[in-house]
């Protein structure tokens, strides 16, 4: 079985910060979502990986990732000229992937538990393909399956307006070599792109087994800023707490027992409680971090207080008298008060896109 995970596109819906960097390489828990899916793949045994790649963000994820070695398994990079679906990624994967089954993953989705019991299942049963199911409050922004009364599929929509059920595909599928019958037969759909909805409606139709998973983990599509955070908090917690040796904590601090904290951080005269991350030669000083906030590496917060919050990295935010809560910080931002000069007021710079909220 090989592993095929599709990080192209565009990550429009993650601007700004997907302006400079692809949507895949943003960290949750200081783990870029690329990662954590090449290591799910690999913890269900499957170690031959392609990477679907395209556009301004190919470089980058190819010099991040390099040949998968970090992670004991093998990357081979396919690149997509334009992001016209994600059956056109499949598509033009066949020489990658030849007669084999994989598993295709969605370089922006994260997932509970892993895949381990799914590929097992797959492997031992004669499905053509299996696909995952998850019940969400806002179908319409996925794909739709509608089951019958014994749980085969009735039929499958991408993004319908008025869905027919609230079970969403999760961004994780098992192929055999059948699809490229289907990818190779559909047209593309009223957004120009080549649907897999649309691809494994043609198996189903077609007489091939597809056999749907109703997964009851969590699971969230990181494709948008709000569930960044909500998949922050859930990966989060899930984190076995750690604190690196070259790290210091001063006698004047307090870090709970839930908290990591990485290499050569620092935290001074604080207090930090988890679930938590600090990272590497990050700089805690007279601050608070609370709950569900990951604090990339070489950040540094002085005399302020944050939680539930993603920093990214080299970001600073200093001398806030308000808690900043709820908030993305990108790579290099800076968040400041400036509480002694007058007049006061707010001194802004603020890339396009951003959402400021005072
Ligand atoms: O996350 C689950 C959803 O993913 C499913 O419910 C939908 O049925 C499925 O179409 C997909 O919808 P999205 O609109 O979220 O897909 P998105 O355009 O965000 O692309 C998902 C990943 O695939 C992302 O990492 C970018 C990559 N991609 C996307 C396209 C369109 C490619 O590699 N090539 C592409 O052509």
């Amino acid at each position: 079985m090989k592993g095929l995970i599709l990080s192209g596109g565009k990550g429009t819906r993650l601007r700004p910060l997907t302006y400079t960097r692809a949507k895949q390489l943003v960290p949750i828990a200081n783990t870029p979502i690329l990662i954590r899916v090449i290591e799910t793949i690999r913890d269900a045994g499957v170690s031959d990986i392609g990477i679907v790649v395209g556009g301004d963000t190919a470089a980058e994820i190819q010099t991040t990732i390099g040949d998968g070695s970090q992670w004991n398994v093998k990357i081979t990079f396919i690149e997509q000229a334009s992001p016209d679906g994600l059956a056109h990624a499949v598509k033009i994967s066949e020489d990658f992937l030849g007669d084999d089954s994989f598993v295709m993953f969605l370089g922006d989705n994260a997932i509970e538990g892993g895949i381990r019991d799914l590929i097992r299942d797959f492997d031992d049963n004669d499905w053509n393909s299996q696909i995952v199911l998850k019940a969400v409050d806002y179908p319409q922004f996925y794909g739709v399956a509608k089951l019958r009364e014994d749980q085969s599929i009735d039929y499958l929509i991408e993004k319908p307006q008025d869905p027919p059920s609230n079970l969403a595909l999760v961004g994780i599928y098992m192929f055999d070599k059948h699809i490229f019958k289907a990818v190779n037969a559909i047209k593309p759909s009223s957004r120009g792109e080549l649907e897999i909805t649309d691809a494994i409606q043609w198996l189903v139709d077609n007489d091939y087994r597809v056999f749907p998973h109703v997964h009851d983990g969590w699971w969230v599509d990181t494709g948008k800023a709000p569930d960044l955070l909500v998949a922050n908090s859930y990966v989060l917690e899930e984190l076995v707490p750690h604190i690196a040796e070259t790290a210091t904590i001063d006698a004047d601090s307090e870090v709970d027992g839930r908290v990591t904290v990485q290499a050569g951080a620092k935290i001074i005269n604080s207090v930090v409680r988890g679930p938590t991350i600090i990272g590497e030669n990050a700089i805690i000083e007279n601050s608070y971090i609370g709950p569900f906030t990951s604090v990339y590496h070489g950040v540094v917060v002085q005399n302020s207080e944050i939680e539930h919050s993603i920093l990214l990295e080299d970001s600073r935010v200093e001398d806030l008298d308000m808690i900043l809560r709820d908030s993305l910080i990108g790579r290099n931002a800076v968040v400041k008060s400036d509480k002694n000069k007058k007049p006061r007021g707010l001194v802004m710079n603020v890339a396009d896109h951003s959402r400021i909220w005072i």
